[in-house]
């Protein structure tokens, strides 16, 4: 027996030592402690031994299995870290290759020129506000010097909900909910989506508005000029602006201008002036309708078409292109995420460009 088991030994560790694979490795395991293996076999036979042989033979079995088993086992660590480290070989990244090309979503024009314009006047000491896009009467009509049987109120074909709610025509009612809340000197900005019966080349039913506020004790007509050719020099990045205010009416303001914009602008499709937007003297009455006190506040408001600013800015042609969800046409007119400045970015504007 003794003689078997050194027979064992040497013929199987010099096995364990040549395995070039785990699978190889396992085969000698299983020829050895298997349920046929050279030991397995061995233990089997000891039945037959008297009590001092077992004991003997028990314990040299034993001592040769522990040998060939940690054999096996170091064999198998090695194994497995050769075999790692040739995964790691042949699995290595190439960090030279070019990426996969990514479908990464874009800003629609809107949202941009939304973006651009609002950085502006964050830089000028504008705040944000907002509002609801279900108005109701007091604050789209009412408030604003509109009162129930005006004819302009007709000028602003409502989509109604009830007698009392609508979405809202304009973003002016949000001038309302800011002087009802704030004591002057106010200063905001409010972009937002209007409302409107309305439908063809150059009116969708929803479209968008910047309004902007500024109340305070020494504001006049002058500032309010100062502001607007400002924002459209930045906006635009050009010098070349030129205004023209012309006289108008909104029940709101008093007087009340539409300001149209040359130079570059305008140059560029073939026109000398362009309607961009309502601004003027905001009237007493509404300061009243809001609890200030007209002897002492004055100020001005305007209210932008948006989607005109932005079709200019990138050459957008037709205004109901913006709103019909065309991928196609989002892929090439909208901009990448990077595109947009953040309002602490402050005026190193790219111009939209891609
Ligand atoms: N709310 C007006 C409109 O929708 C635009 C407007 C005109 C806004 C004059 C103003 C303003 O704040 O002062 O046509």
């Amino acid at each position: 027996m003794q003689e078997k088991l050194s027979e064992i030994k040497t013929s199987v560790l010099p096995a364990v030592e040549k395995a070039t694979n785990l699978a190889e490795l396992d085969a000698v395991r299983v020829g050895v402690v298997g349920k046929n293996g050279t030991l397995t076999a061995m233990m089997k036979e000891m039945g037959s031994l008297s009590v001092e042989e077992k004991k003997t033979f028990g314990a040299a079995i034993n001592a040769v299995k522990t040998e060939v088993m940690k054999a096996i086992e170091d064999k198998k660590i090695a194994l497995e870290d050769a075999e790692l480290n040739q995964k790691l070989q042949s699995e290595s990244v190439d960090v030279s290759l070019p990426c996969r090309p990514q479908n990464i979503g874009r800003i629609h024009p809107i949202t941009q020129a939304t973006e651009e314009a609002l950085t502006i006047f964050a830089q000028m000491g504008f705040d944000l506000a907002e509002g609801p896009d279900i108005e109701d009467d007091w604050h789209n009509f009412e408030a604003l010097n509109l009162p129930k049987e005006h004819p302009a109120r007709q000028m602003q074909a409502t989509f109604f909900f009830d007698n009392k709610n609508m979405l809202r025509t304009q973003t002016s009612g949000v001038q309302i909910r800011t002087m009802e809340n704030k004591k002057p000197p106010i200063r905001i900005v409010c972009p937002g989506r209007t409302y409107r019966r309305d439908y063809d080349a150059t009116h969708t039913p929803m479209f968008h508005q910047i309004e902007g506020l500024v109340i305070d004790e020494k504001t006049n007509l002058a500032n309010l000029k100062a502001v607007l050719v400002e924002f459209f020099k930045l906006f635009f990045e050009t010098d070349d602006v030129k205004v023209r205010f012309r006289p108008s009416y909104f029940p709101f303001t008093e007087p009340s201008y539409e300001m149209d914009l040359g130079g570059v602008m305008a140059r560029n499709i073939g026109k000398e002036w362009l309607e961009l937007l309502g601004c003027g003297i905001v009237d007493p009455r509404v300061l009243k309708n809001c609890g200030l006190d007209p002897e002492k506040y004055q100020g001005f408001a305007f209210g932008i078409g948006l989607d005109r600013l932005a079709m200019m800015k990138y050459g957008i042609k037709d205004l109901r292109q913006m709103f019909e969800a065309d991928m196609k046409w989002i892929k090439h007119y909208g901009f990448l995420p990077l595109d947009i400045p953040t309002v602490t970015s402050g005026l190193s504007l790219n111009g939209g460009k891609k």
